[in-house]
């Protein structure tokens, strides 16, 4: 560890709470996930100035579809309302716009603002805000192993070959390169759970648990969770060298 700490690359947030930030004000909870998105914006410029490259950012899950109806409809009009409000913020700040996540199962209008959020920063070379949206990490590890197995099938793989940086390189995250697996993850509203998120990616990542609701989560508390895991011992399996 150098003298000024473990290095943050990849930052993961599972942003919870917005229910029940909205319920403390007898605000109905799609208010609460209006603030979310608002936040969404302040955080992801604060993890910028930090240095953070990739933030990671779990706004909806393959469970989140069980909601009530007409919370899935705001939920899934969220993104429409994020990038008609940011886009011109986000392009300032030259970001690049990534989504994951089961794509063509969302609504249309949901489906082309994200692909065209996707286009437009293409180009940009700054922080990667990368949402997963209809994400599930067990059915994304599942399909990862459906395409090793068609491989094998087709004769191109053996499966003692399988190693674990394929593995690696069949999930959603693999196009982030060395960035690939999140640092640090941090989950808000004091819940302390991974909820079928990143499973494999979060292998040796320091945790971090906030007991703010998203929408208060501010850049003053990012950044002590910063400075706590810049002084953390990553050991990755391994002996501490200052400890023999
Ligand atoms: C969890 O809070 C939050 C969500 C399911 C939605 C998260 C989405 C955002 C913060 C906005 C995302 C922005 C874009 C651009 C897609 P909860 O509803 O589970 O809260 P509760 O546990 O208090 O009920």
């Amino acid at each position: 560890m150098s003298s000024k700490g473990n290095e943050l690359n990849h930052l993961a947030i599972i942003m919870d709470g917005n229910g029940r930030w909205a319920k403390k004000r007898h605000k109905p909870r799609f208010i609460g996930h209006r603030e979310g998105m608002d936040n969404v914006e302040r955080i992801t410029l604060a993890a910028d100035k930090l240095g953070i490259k990739v933030l990671t950012l779990y706004a909806f899950s393959t469970e989140n579809w069980a909601r009530p109806k007409e919370e899935v409809a705001y939920l899934m009009n969220l993104p429409v309302r994020f990038f008609d409000k940011y886009m011109p913020t986000l392009m300032e700040n030259n970001v690049k716009v990534n989504i994951m996540g089961y794509l063509d199962e969302l609504p249309e209008k949901t489906y082309r603002i994200v692909q065209r959020a996707m286009s437009e920063t293409a180009n940009n070379t700054g922080l990667i805000l990368n949402f997963a949206f209809n994400y599930g990490s067990r059915r994304e590890i599942t399909s990862a192993m459906r395409e090793l197995g068609g491989m094998i099938e087709a004769g191109l793989l053996t499966s003692e070959k399988i190693t674990e940086e394929m593995i690696s390189n069949h999930l959603m995250t693999s196009n982030f390169g060395p960035y690939r697996d999140p640092d640090l993850l941090i989950r808000t509203s004091g819940e302390q759970r991974i909820s079928n998120f990143l499973l494999w990616q979060l292998a040796y990542s320091e945790l971090a648990f906030s007991d703010k609701n998203w929408p208060d989560f501010d850049k003053n508390d990012l950044t002590k969770f910063v400075e706590d895991y810049k002084h953390r011992n990553r050991r990755f399996g391994k002996v501490d060298e200052s400890d023999s």
